[in-house]
Protein backbone atom coordinates (compact mmCIF):
# COMPACT_ATOMS: atom_id res chain seq x y z
CA UNK A 1 0.00 0.00 0.00
CA UNK A 2 1.47 3.43 -0.80
CA UNK A 3 2.74 5.23 2.36
CA UNK A 4 0.18 8.44 3.33
CA UNK A 5 1.68 11.99 2.91
CA UNK A 6 1.30 14.43 5.42
CA UNK A 7 2.15 17.99 5.07
CA UNK A 8 2.34 20.41 8.34
CA UNK A 9 1.70 23.92 7.59
CA UNK A 10 2.21 26.78 9.66
CA UNK A 11 2.91 30.95 8.89
CA UNK A 12 7.12 30.67 8.87
CA UNK A 13 7.87 27.16 9.04
CA UNK A 14 10.26 27.81 11.50
CA UNK A 15 7.99 27.28 14.99
CA UNK A 16 4.94 25.68 14.43
CA UNK A 17 4.80 22.92 11.75
CA UNK A 18 8.09 21.58 12.05
CA UNK A 19 7.22 20.78 15.74
CA UNK A 20 4.38 18.90 14.04
CA UNK A 21 6.27 17.27 11.57
CA UNK A 22 8.67 15.96 14.62
CA UNK A 23 6.52 14.83 16.57
CA UNK A 24 4.60 13.08 14.20
CA UNK A 25 7.49 11.37 12.74
CA UNK A 26 8.40 10.41 16.40
CA UNK A 27 4.79 9.04 17.07
CA UNK A 28 4.99 6.89 13.92
CA UNK A 29 8.62 5.48 15.01
CA UNK A 30 7.23 4.98 18.50
CA UNK A 31 4.33 2.45 16.92
CA UNK A 32 6.05 1.00 14.18
CA UNK A 33 4.40 2.51 11.18
CA UNK A 34 7.37 3.64 9.22
CA UNK A 35 6.23 1.92 6.36
CA UNK A 36 2.66 3.81 6.37
CA UNK A 37 3.48 7.15 6.63
CA UNK A 38 5.56 10.19 5.45
CA UNK A 39 5.22 13.76 6.71
CA UNK A 40 7.03 16.96 5.82
CA UNK A 41 6.14 20.53 6.66
CA UNK A 42 6.10 23.84 5.27
CA UNK A 43 4.96 27.89 5.65
CA UNK A 44 2.84 30.04 3.39
CA UNK A 45 5.33 33.00 3.30
CA UNK A 46 9.04 32.58 2.69
CA UNK A 47 10.55 35.10 4.76
CA UNK A 48 12.27 31.81 6.70
CA UNK A 49 12.89 29.70 3.70
CA UNK A 50 16.20 27.79 4.03
CA UNK A 51 16.61 28.42 7.74
CA UNK A 52 16.32 25.88 10.18
CA UNK A 53 13.33 26.06 13.01
CA UNK A 54 13.51 28.95 15.12
CA UNK A 55 16.33 28.41 18.33
CA UNK A 56 13.20 28.84 20.94
CA UNK A 57 11.86 25.72 18.78
CA UNK A 58 14.27 23.40 19.15
CA UNK A 59 16.07 24.31 22.35
CA UNK A 60 12.30 23.70 23.56
CA UNK A 61 11.96 20.04 21.44
CA UNK A 62 15.45 19.02 22.19
CA UNK A 63 14.43 19.51 26.00
CA UNK A 64 11.93 17.04 25.32
CA UNK A 65 14.12 14.55 23.55
CA UNK A 66 13.42 16.02 20.00
CA UNK A 67 15.78 16.59 17.34
CA UNK A 68 14.48 19.11 14.66
CA UNK A 69 16.61 19.90 11.61
CA UNK A 70 13.89 20.27 8.73
CA UNK A 71 14.60 23.74 6.47
CA UNK A 72 11.80 26.07 6.21
CA UNK A 73 10.49 25.72 2.41
CA UNK A 74 7.06 27.55 1.39
CA UNK A 75 3.86 25.68 0.66
CA UNK A 76 3.19 25.45 -2.92
CA UNK A 77 0.64 24.56 -5.15
CA UNK A 78 2.28 21.29 -6.51
CA UNK A 79 2.08 19.98 -2.36
CA UNK A 80 -1.92 19.17 -3.17
CA UNK A 81 -0.19 16.65 -5.70
CA UNK A 82 2.46 15.62 -3.18
CA UNK A 83 0.00 14.89 -0.05
CA UNK A 84 -2.78 13.12 1.22
CA UNK A 85 -3.71 15.88 4.10
CA UNK A 86 -2.61 19.26 4.82
CA UNK A 87 -3.04 20.18 8.43
CA UNK A 88 -2.81 23.86 8.85
CA UNK A 89 -1.93 25.43 12.68
CA UNK A 90 -4.78 28.49 12.47
CA UNK A 91 -7.50 29.42 10.09
CA UNK A 92 -4.93 32.30 8.72
CA UNK A 93 -2.58 29.36 7.51
CA UNK A 94 -5.80 27.29 5.99
CA UNK A 95 -7.31 30.66 3.93
CA UNK A 96 -3.29 31.02 2.42
CA UNK A 97 -3.88 27.19 1.65
CA UNK A 98 -7.13 27.51 0.23
CA UNK A 99 -6.37 30.58 -1.55
CA UNK A 100 -3.73 28.12 -4.19
CA UNK A 101 -6.20 24.93 -4.66
CA UNK A 102 -7.36 24.47 -7.69
CA UNK A 103 -10.68 22.33 -7.04
CA UNK A 104 -12.89 20.71 -4.36
CA UNK A 105 -10.41 17.39 -4.08
CA UNK A 106 -7.68 20.04 -3.02
CA UNK A 107 -9.70 21.99 -0.47
CA UNK A 108 -10.53 18.88 0.97
CA UNK A 109 -7.12 17.87 1.70
CA UNK A 110 -7.01 20.93 4.09
CA UNK A 111 -7.71 20.35 8.02
CA UNK A 112 -7.10 22.21 11.04
CA UNK A 113 -4.51 20.52 13.35
CA UNK A 114 -6.60 21.06 16.77
CA UNK A 115 -9.25 19.33 15.11
CA UNK A 116 -7.19 15.63 16.08
CA UNK A 117 -6.75 17.42 19.55
CA UNK A 118 -8.83 16.16 22.31
CA UNK A 119 -8.54 19.20 24.63
CA UNK A 120 -9.18 21.57 21.24
CA UNK A 121 -9.16 24.99 23.08
CA UNK A 122 -10.34 27.87 20.37
CA UNK A 123 -9.57 25.46 17.59
CA UNK A 124 -5.75 27.11 16.53
CA UNK A 125 -2.68 26.46 17.61
CA UNK A 126 -1.45 29.92 18.99
CA UNK A 127 1.60 31.69 17.19
CA UNK A 128 4.42 31.34 19.52
CA UNK A 129 7.13 33.45 17.60
CA UNK A 130 6.07 36.86 19.21
CA UNK A 131 5.98 35.56 22.58
CA UNK A 132 7.95 34.48 25.78
CA UNK A 133 9.11 30.66 26.53
CA UNK A 134 5.78 29.33 27.91
CA UNK A 135 4.20 30.11 24.63
CA UNK A 136 6.63 27.55 23.06
CA UNK A 137 6.21 24.97 25.50
CA UNK A 138 2.01 25.42 24.90
CA UNK A 139 2.69 24.64 21.57
CA UNK A 140 4.89 21.43 22.23
CA UNK A 141 1.97 20.15 24.62
CA UNK A 142 -1.22 21.06 21.99
CA UNK A 143 0.96 19.43 19.08
CA UNK A 144 2.06 16.25 20.96
CA UNK A 145 -1.49 15.95 21.59
CA UNK A 146 -2.62 16.57 18.45
CA UNK A 147 0.12 14.52 16.67
CA UNK A 148 -1.10 11.51 18.60
CA UNK A 149 -4.40 12.45 17.66
CA UNK A 150 -4.17 12.66 14.21
CA UNK A 151 -2.33 9.36 13.73
CA UNK A 152 -4.82 7.30 15.82
CA UNK A 153 -7.28 8.73 13.88
CA UNK A 154 -5.55 7.85 10.42
CA UNK A 155 -5.33 4.77 12.05
CA UNK A 156 -8.25 3.76 13.10
CA UNK A 157 -9.63 5.77 9.39
CA UNK A 158 -7.20 5.46 6.93
CA UNK A 159 -9.97 6.93 4.03
CA UNK A 160 -9.44 9.90 6.91
CA UNK A 161 -11.67 12.93 4.76
CA UNK A 162 -12.01 14.92 7.74
P1 LIG B 1 5.41 29.76 12.65
O1 LIG B 1 5.80 31.09 13.47
O2 LIG B 1 4.37 30.17 11.65
O3 LIG B 1 4.88 28.86 13.71
O4 LIG B 1 6.68 29.26 12.01
C1 LIG B 1 6.18 32.28 12.83
C2 LIG B 1 7.48 32.45 12.42
C3 LIG B 1 7.85 33.64 11.80
C4 LIG B 1 6.91 34.63 11.62
C5 LIG B 1 5.62 34.44 12.03
C6 LIG B 1 5.24 33.26 12.62
N1 LIG B 1 7.29 35.85 11.01
O5 LIG B 1 6.44 36.74 10.91
O6 LIG B 1 8.45 36.00 10.60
Amino acid sequence: MAKKRILFVCLGNICRSPLAEGLFVEAVATQGLHARYEADSAGTNRYHTGELPDPRTRQNAESHGLALTHRARTFGRADFDRFNLIVCMDQQNVQNVLALARNADDEAKVHLMRHYDPEPGDGQVPDPYFGGADGFEQVYQILQRATLGLLSRLESDPSLKN
